[in-house]
């Protein structure tokens, strides 16, 4: 049985000895976070304060912090076999002929158990407070010059206006006063999209879902393609149906086993300033200006636990999530492209920072290809740098790309750089927010239609004999 809500997974993390309680009194503002942090950066457990001052809900930080803990949230050992039930279920989709279909239907029907499953009600239901307010939810402060206190790890649910899909997006959210927050949706993403193409009453009903099963959570941060729906894609992660229920005051969904739900609207015209946030580049983002979230109601479980994380220079909680990410997306990069053989984010490039790239390369001009290929691709177009290079390297090995880029890469030759190009919101070296360059390092081997006019050079390699000799008398030495 798929984990259901966050108080099942907390169970989970204490049976693996995962998990820590924190007993003694803690302060959301700073305390909390500075505890999470030197747990994450010292590879420590997750953590779930029972005793935070002013407050009577306990908090729950550093859950995703591991593979082993994503391993058990997502209930799989294989990462990349995620990515695979999509690429099968994409090439179903695009099976054509009747014959085709009639030899498919076990495997459609079997697809039916992943769409979500819509529930009157849910423990969600048990409280409803028609008189909300934000500053009752024990939200951190993380660092000393943050303009306030952020909701970080909140799944912010929408609808496109004409489609009706709805996606979930994890964006921070800084808390204004008891009734209204700022929703730091960046351009580029999903929910952001849907506010611009809004068109009615200016009021787009939003709801914030504060801590839901893992595999809906881990769905609100993967970087999927506008049109597939959130919850279909969590059903594809966990293997069965996220149960849903509807909000109170607002047309929206959210999962029937949520914690806490705030529900509201955003004025995409209703703009204020957001930030200073000590953010995961490391650096503070400055303040800009983001809409502004006015809450209508809230529905909470009768004792909800409160989901956060804290983000700052790598390597923290959100890395592990996006090595998932990266690992689970492998296989539809390999459909699009089939030439990849391997693709890495580093989380010391904070991911969207740079991404390296194995070819099978067959063609003159094939890494470029590729990098232009991954440079079209939903979020990918927010890469800064891609490095391509062959297949005989191992990606997640340093001192492997360093070797191939130092050997197989002539600067003048194999860079390529794009100008006035979209780049991440938080990237703190782009000239101006949201735009500046790419960086593409062709480090594969070059061949002479590639203006490589020398002979391949040959690799040193051990002769077998000399092998064999060594091996034979390794014990003896
Ligand atoms: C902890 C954490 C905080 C994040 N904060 C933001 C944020 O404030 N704004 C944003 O646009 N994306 C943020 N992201 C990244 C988005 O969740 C991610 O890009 C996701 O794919 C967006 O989904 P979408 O396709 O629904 O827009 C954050 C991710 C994590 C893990």
């Amino acid at each position: 049985m798929p984990i259901e809500d966050i108080q099942q997974y907390v169970d989970k993390l204490i049976e693996a000895n995962e998990l820590k309680i924190i007993k003694s009194e803690v302060n959301v503002k700073l305390e909390i976070a500075e505890i999470l942090r030197r747990y994450m950066y010292s590879n420590g457990p997750a953590i779930l304060f029972e005793n935070v001052k002013d407050y009577d809900m306990p908090v729950l930080g550093n859950a995703f912090g591991s593979l082993q803990r994503l391993k058990i949230g997502l209930e799989t050992d294989n990462f990349t076999e995620i990515g695979e039930r999509i690429v099968n279920m994409t090439k179903m989709e695009i099976q054509s002929g009747f014959l085709n279909k009639i030899k498919k239907i076990p495997e459609i029907s079997k697809m039916g158990d992943i769409f979500p499953k819509q529930e009157k009600n849910g423990p969600i239901h048990e409280v409803f407070i028609e008189e909300p307010n934000l500053n009752k939810i024990p939200v951190l402060k993380s660092w000393y010059k943050d303009a306030g206190k952020f909701i970080t790890f909140g799944l912010v649910t929408t609808k496109h206006p004409e489609t009706g899909v709805r996606n979930l997006g994890v964006y921070r959210i800084q808390i204004a006063d008891n009734k209204h927050a700022i929703i730091h949706w960046q351009i580029h993403k999903r929910s952001a999209q849907h506010s611009m193409l809004w068109k009615s009453d200016k009021k787009i009903e939003v709801a914030i879902i504060l801590g839901a099963d893992p595999a809906t959570i881990f769905a609100s941060v993967a970087p999927v393609p506008e049109g597939l729906d959130k919850y279909v894609f969590a059903g594809i992660v966990r293997k069965k149906g996220v149960k849903i229920t509807k909000c109170k005051t607002i047309d929206l969904d959210v999962p029937a086993n949520s914690e806490i739900v705030l529900e509201g609207y955003v004025n995409p015209e209703d703009l204020r300033e957001e930030g200073p946030f000590g953010d995961h580049t490391g650096y503070y983002t400055p303040k800009d200006l983001f809409p502004v979230f006015t809450l209508t109601g809230m529905m909470k479980k009768e004792n909800p636990v409160y989901l956060t994380t804290v983000v700052g220079k790598p390597i923290l909680e959100d890395a592990y999530i996006g090595k998932v990410i990266e690992r689970s997306f492998l296989p539809l990069i390999k459909f699009l492209q089939p030439e990849v053989m391997d693709f890495a984010m580093p989380a010391s490039g904070w991911f969207q920072g740079m991404a390296i790239v194995s070819i099978n390369k067959t063609y003159p001009g094939q890494a470029k290809k590729v990098m232009m290929g991954l440079w079209g691709m939903g979020q990918l177009s927010l890469t800064k740098i891609i490095i391509v290079v062959d297949y005989d390297i191992n990606i997640h090995k340093m001192d492997d790309v360093i070797w191939s880029i130092t050997t197989r890469m002539d600067p003048s030759r194999d860079i390529t750089i794009i100008n006035n190009t979209p780049t991440d919101t938080l990237d703190p070296a782009s000239p101006i927010v949201n735009m500046g360059s790419k960086l593409g390092v062709d480090a594969t081997q070059k061949t002479v239609e590639e203006n490589y006019n020398r002979p391949i050079p040959e690799q040193v390699v051990v002769d077998q004999s000399t092998k064999d000799l060594v091996d034979k008398k390794w014990n003896q030495y």
